[in-house]
């Protein structure tokens, strides 16, 4: 019987953001060890990653292509490898683990193309391998929860939704030149690196994804304005959306609204009451019922469903945030590759974590809301 699980990661050397999240979020349960890696393509800081994490070097590789390769010929090869490179290289290096068998969880936005995400679905259902894409935010607890109590009907039919992800990061960049900012600043707004989106890819896809999982409702089409302020690529954007049950929605990102840091809040609105959650606050949910005073739900309280409650780590009142998010993403997407890997069935509720399904999902949102925008915020559909 497995117990734990090998791992190694694609991009995240020492100093990029996500990529030591992923590492810390993997190690709160304590079930995989990194054990191979290509963190950067530049060959000091590749070296000094492996290094500092005591890999032996033989499994430090110069490029995933032959890491691929070298560790789905080993008979110690590594079970999963964990994607955190920008989204230039996602599709390249998912498929190059696919095609030598190990399992994959890779960063958002998948990819750049639906025709690419679609190839990674069929090649990972062809292969019976897992694919994970880390939309972490439905890691949280409470996320879990409104899921759940959406799902036993309690605000009644979803008619409406409300969501938004703001920063304020971005805003010394608008009506300055694209090309002086390019130089300056991050691969995001590179259209080389981060593919036709910056705003509604890097955290449209956020927002997409929260409100797919929380409500299960499909998106039909959409309606965007893309504000790009003299950019390359989009720092702003309004969406109406228009899901396949008829309700519609609005969605807002931007990089440019002063006093926000990382505003991802979601309102749902049903016939008989309404949802509402926080990401800077996320360990307690927003709950009203018609004509009731609204409630104000934690987590760690007994009243919280058992779906959401078996991710939760501390009691109520001692905070969880980010990093328990990737760790619950983990603790879901580990399980079912530790049960594939002792040959025991899969269930629903193992696949608790977003799949290359829900990654397809956000690549078609993203294409719509661009080609939307660049038809005067046509209705487009996804
Ligand atoms: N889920 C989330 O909440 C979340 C948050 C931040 C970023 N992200 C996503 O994570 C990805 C990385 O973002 P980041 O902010 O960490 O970027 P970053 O620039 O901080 O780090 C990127 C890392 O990838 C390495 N790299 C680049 N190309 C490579 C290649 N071909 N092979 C190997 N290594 C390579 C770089 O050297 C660096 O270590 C992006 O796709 C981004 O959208 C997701």
């Amino acid at each position: 019987m497995k117990k734990t699980l090998r791992y190694g990661q694609v991009g995240g050397s020492l100093g990029a953001f996500i990529g030591g999240v992923h590492r810390i979020g993997i190690a709160f349960d304590g079930r995989a060890a990194l054990t191979a890696g290509c963190f950067s393509r530049k060959e000091e800081a590749n070296r000094e990653t492996g290094e500092f994490y005591g890999l032996d070097p033989a499994r430090v590789y110069g490029d995933f292509e032959t890491m691929a390769k070298a560790e789905g010929a080993r008979e110690d090869g590594i079970d999963f490898a964990v994607i955190t490179t920008p989204n230039n290289a996602h599709y390249a290096a998912a498929k190059a683990f696919l095609e030598n068998g190990i399992h994959v969880l890779c960063e958002k936005p998948l990819c750049f193309t639906v025709g690419e995400a679609e190839e990674l679905c069929r090649l990972a259902e062809e292969k019976g391998l897992l694919f994970g894409v880390n939309y972490s935010y439905s890691g949280n607890v409470m996320v879990k929860e409104a899921r759940a109590i959406i799902r036993r009907g309690d605000i009644g039919e979803i008619i409406n939704v409300n969501a938004e992800y703001l920063q304020e990061y971005l805003v010394d960049d608008v009506g300055k030149s694209g090309d002086a900012m390019l130089k300056l600043s991050s691969w995001r707004k590179d259209p080389e690196v981060a593919g036709i989106s910056n705003c509604v890819g890097d955290i449209g896809s956020h927002i997409e994804h929260t409100v797919a999982y929380m409500t299960g409702l499909k998106l039909k089409r959409v309606a965007a304005m893309l504000d790009r302020f003299g950019q390359p690529l989009d720092l702003n954007a309004n969406i109406l959306v228009e899901y396949e049950n008829g309700a519609h929605g609005v969605y807002s990102c931007s990089q440019v609204c002063v006093g926000h840091m990382n505003g991802l809040v979601t309102r749902i609105y049903g016939t008989e009451g309404a949802i509402e959650w926080v990401q800077e606050n996320p360990n307690i949910l927003y709950v009203t019922k018609k004509g009731q005073p609204t409630e104000i739900h934690h987590r760690g309280m007994g009243y919280v469903s058992g779906e959401a409650a078996a991710f939760s780590r501390l009691p109520s009142g001692h905070p969880e945030g980010l990093f328990v998010a990737f760790a619950n993403i983990y603790k879901a997407f580990l399980s079912a590759v530790l049960k594939k890997a002792n040959g025991e069935p899969l269930t629903a509720a193992d696949l608790d974590f977003p799949t290359a399904r829900d990654g397809l999902d956000g690549v078609r949102f993203v294409r719509a809301c661009v080609e939307s925008g660049a038809r005067d915020a046509a209705w487009v559909e996804v």
